[in-house]
């Protein structure tokens, strides 16, 4: 028996000022012409497929295309994401922005909030999505937004300089066109994502180089294309896996799987685990190898592996051993502690270097939003900063004061 769906099919015009009005209790949008934006594109004529429920949920993000792997290569990115980055990005009437990475609504944001006298290109990769991103944006009223099929990677140079390039999927280096196309107080806002963990930056200018203004968190679609990330994956066995973006740490499955073997080490640090995301950051960027190891719920409940590996957690790697954090109920810390538990080996040496990065970070660092990305374009320096990230065509630094 088919059930039937009797619920009233609401009024885009009233879903989406409830959406406005939801993106300002939830802190996506701060400002008025941004509030404005949102309130004046009817967001779902870019998902027509999609009941209008789901394109107004703040949340949700709506599928687009799939591989023939069943994994996501465009979606239609969720409004709260869209709202934070658009704040992100400070815009102001009469600019020039580059959107790389399309579906329409984000670039018919970004043609309300420059304006008339302002303009907008998209670019995408994917035809398929490029297409229907024209399509859309003619039918809600935004045909002077410009379309261009290409692979972001190499900007769009014909409409240079911009006050503002956005990028909508997950970047995992900046390449030169990036840097060489803003104007010289453009702003580059961008997911970057550094060892499985993404992070929407707003850079400004600093030299030859870019340095940020702010960041959250996100989540995106992978970059394809000449810039898609050098990344590696190894599967230890069934439900365990560690991947690194960083050619300098080794990965060894069969020695990392037979440190698995080995009894575990578990240190505490005696300080309280709270700001995860924040610690995540911190952990990724200064551990001295670092990798994120996975694992799957079997794998978490027959106890070989703790949960903070179900959605991937910030891991030290050597040849033969590896540590990652965990955490216990501790009142003395106030609800949670922060641990350590490590195998192989090597477990001990990791497990000190592992225990004073989270005592540090207690310590010293324990605020929301405090680093300070750098990126510097062009060969890396040697010997290469402790805090640095090695990318193709610069480096990327972290600073957390
Ligand atoms: C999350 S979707 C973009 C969402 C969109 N900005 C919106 O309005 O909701 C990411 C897009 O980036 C595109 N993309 C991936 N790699 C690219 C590249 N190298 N150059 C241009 N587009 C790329 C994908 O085809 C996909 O359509």
């Amino acid at each position: 028996m088919t059930a039937i769906d009797d619920s009233p099919v609401r009024d885009p015009d009233v879903l989406r000022a409830d959406m406005v009005r939801a993106l300002r209790d939830q802190d996506g949008i701060r400002s008025e012409p941004v509030a404005a934006a949102f309130a004046a594109v009817p967001r779902h004529l870019f998902a027509p497929d999609t009941p209008a429920e789901i394109a107004y949920d703040l949340h949700r993000t709506v599928p687009v295309k799939k591989d023939e792997n069943g994994l996501e290569l465009s979606v239609m990115s969720a409004a709260h994401l869209q709202a934070v980055m658009l704040e992100q990005a400070g815009i102001e009437p009469g600019m020039k922005a580059l959107e790389v990475g399309s579906g329409g609504v984000n670039a018919a944001y970004l043609q309300e909030l420059v304006g008339k006298q302002g303009e907008v290109t998209t670019v995408d990769i994917d035809r398929d999505v490029i297409d229907q991103a024209r399509r859309c944006l003619d039918d809600a009223g935004y045909p002077q937004v410009r379309t261009v099929l290409a692979d972001g990677e190499g900007g769009v140079p014909d409409g240079a300089p911009y006050d503002l390039i956005m990028v909508t999927a997950a970047a995992w280096d900046v390449p030169p066109s990036w840097i060489d196309g803003l104007a010289p107080a453009g702003r580059l806002v961008v997911p970057l994502t550094v060892c499985g963990t993404t992070r929407s930056i707003a850079f400004d200018r600093d030299g030859t180089g870019l340095v940020s203004r702010s960041y959250t968190l996100a989540r995106f679609v992978p970059m394809q294309g000449e810039g898609a990330a050098e990344e590696r994956k190894v599967m230890l066995r069934e439900g365990v896996a560690v991947q690194s973006d960083d050619i300098r740490v080794p990965l060894d499955a069969r020695a990392l799987d037979r440190a698995l073997d080995l009894p575990r080490l578990e240190r505490w640090s005696g300080e309280a685990y709270d700001l995860p995301d924040e610690l995540e950051l911190y952990l990724t960027l200064n551990l001295s190898s670092p990798a994120r190891l996975h694992a799957a719920n079997d794998v978490v409940e027959r106890g070989i592996v703790e949960a903070s590996a179900l959605f991937g957690v910030p891991t030290l790697v050597s040849e033969d051993s590896f540590a990652y954090r965990t955490r216990r109920e501790n009142a003395d810390t106030g609800g949670f502690e922060s641990g350590v538990v490590a195998h192989g080996p090597g477990a001990e040496a990791l497990a000190d270097e592992y225990v004073t990065l989270l005592r540090r970070w207690a310590r010293d660092h324990r605020r929301r939003g405090a680093a300070m990305f750098r990126y510097l374009p062009g060969p890396a320096p040697t010997p290469l900063p402790g805090n640095a990230v090695l990318r193709r065509h610069g480096i990327v630094t972290a600073t957390w004061h």
